[in-house]
């Protein structure tokens, strides 16, 4: 590798856009910070890796991520504390999750080394675009591209590995309303439903604008063999309350390994909570929606956060979901703040310090 931390070089920007933006309302991820960090793979190896002005690239029309859709992201987020501080949430994951979805694309994997070192120095150079208080934090996209020219289809040899921020709030301002999926799948077994592969979004876009239509925000995907299991929104990763038991479906190559999720899981098990990680059938949840045990279902994942689901939708009956006065979605979303914002301890040694003072 002829790259190494010390060799990121950083351009600031001339002028700030800081003081042009309306933090009190930001549409989730239109809004980026200052500075974006960018690495290229050429040769066998990353490298010439610099954190520059956020602005336009000059990619050739020919190059493979236009023509095969060669690209993995994540998303990621930084609070900030009342001191000040600014704290990643579980990046490691990220980290690690972007490497497995890399190599399902036939990508090269990342150094970890340079991950890290890309993430201090582009959030302590945009700390400023940090908003502190309850709701606001950084939402940060690594994503990797193939931008080697040619339409031969095969592997890309040239990629270029990049990291933006922007400054968000919530990304579902209401509760959210969801359909049940019976027609389209988002993903197969052996496929690529496990990474964070840019189609695995954009083929959602068609069902979920029917969705849409019809007045809610998300599909819950079922299994693409039978559409007979609950499976993930997309978005999020999902949680069934029934009687006072959480149910959410076990990770597969179908089913995206949430960060959100696995901390859910976590705080579930601290508080006492029985879960069930198993698969959940819809006749399952349609009985227990007509026989009352049925009290929540919410979404978890990082833009997201915890999403509370307020009806859904099956066969075209509509069933709504009363709201509880104990709500496990409230709950967990306090106690993740808690730990997101280094407002309590953090047990589980989730908070990673990024700006300190
Ligand atoms: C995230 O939660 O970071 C996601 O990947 C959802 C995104 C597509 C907005």
């Amino acid at each position: 590798m002829n790259t190494s931390i010390e060799h990121i070089s950083i351009e600031k920007v001339q002028q700030s856009r800081l003081s042009e933006v309306d933090f009190d309302n930001l549409t989730f991820g239109n809004t980026f910070t200052d500075h974006m960090f960018v690495c290229d793979y050429k040769d066998g190896v990353w490298q010439d890796a610099k954190i520059v002005p956020y602005g336009p690239l000059t990619i050739s029309p020919a190059a493979k991520v236009f023509h095969y859709g060669q690209a993995v992201f994540e998303g990621m987020k930084a609070y900030k504390d009342d001191a000040g501080d600014v704290f990643l949430f579980r990046p490691e994951e990220n980290f690690e999750r972007i490497n497995k979805s890399s190599k399902r694309m036939a990508i090269p994997e990342f150094p970890k080394e340079i991950f890290f070192e890309a993430l201090h120095k582009l959030i302590n150079l945009d700390k400023d675009w940090v908003q502190g208080g309850d709701g606001n934090s950084l939402y940060i996209r690594p994503f990797v591209m193939a931008t080697q020219v040619g339409v031969s289809a095969s592997p890309s040899d040239e990629y270029k590995f990049m990291i933006l921020c922007c400054p968000v709030k919530a990304y579902y301002t209401g509760d959210v309303r969801v359909v049940i999926a019976q027609e389209f799948s988002r993903s197969a077994d052996g496929g690529v439903g496990a990474a964070k592969a840019a189609g695995n979004y954009g083929a959602q876009f068609y069902p979920t604008n029917l969705a849409r239509e019809k007045g809610f925000q998300q599909v819950v995907w079922t299994d693409s063999n039978e559409h007979k299991y609950l499976e993930e929104a997309g978005t999020m990763n999902v949680f069934f309350r029934i009687g006072d038991k959480l149910i959410t479906a076990p990770t597969s190559d179908r089913i995206l390994d949430g960060v959100t999720r696995k901390s859910v899981l976590a705080l579930a098990e601290r508080a006492g909570i029985p879960v069930e990680v198993r698969k959940l059938a819809v006749t399952e949840l349609l009985e227990a929606a007509k026989n009352g045990s049925l009290k929540e279902i919410f979404g978890s994942g990082t833009a997201a956060v915890i999403s509370p689901v307020s009806a859904f939708s099956y066969d075209e009956t509509v069933y709504d979901i009363e709201k509880q006065s104990d709500s496990y979605a409230a709950r967990f979303k306090k106690e993740l703040k808690e730990i997101q914002y280094n407002i309590q301890e953090d047990p589980f040694g989730w908070r990673y310090p990024v700006v300190t003072h």
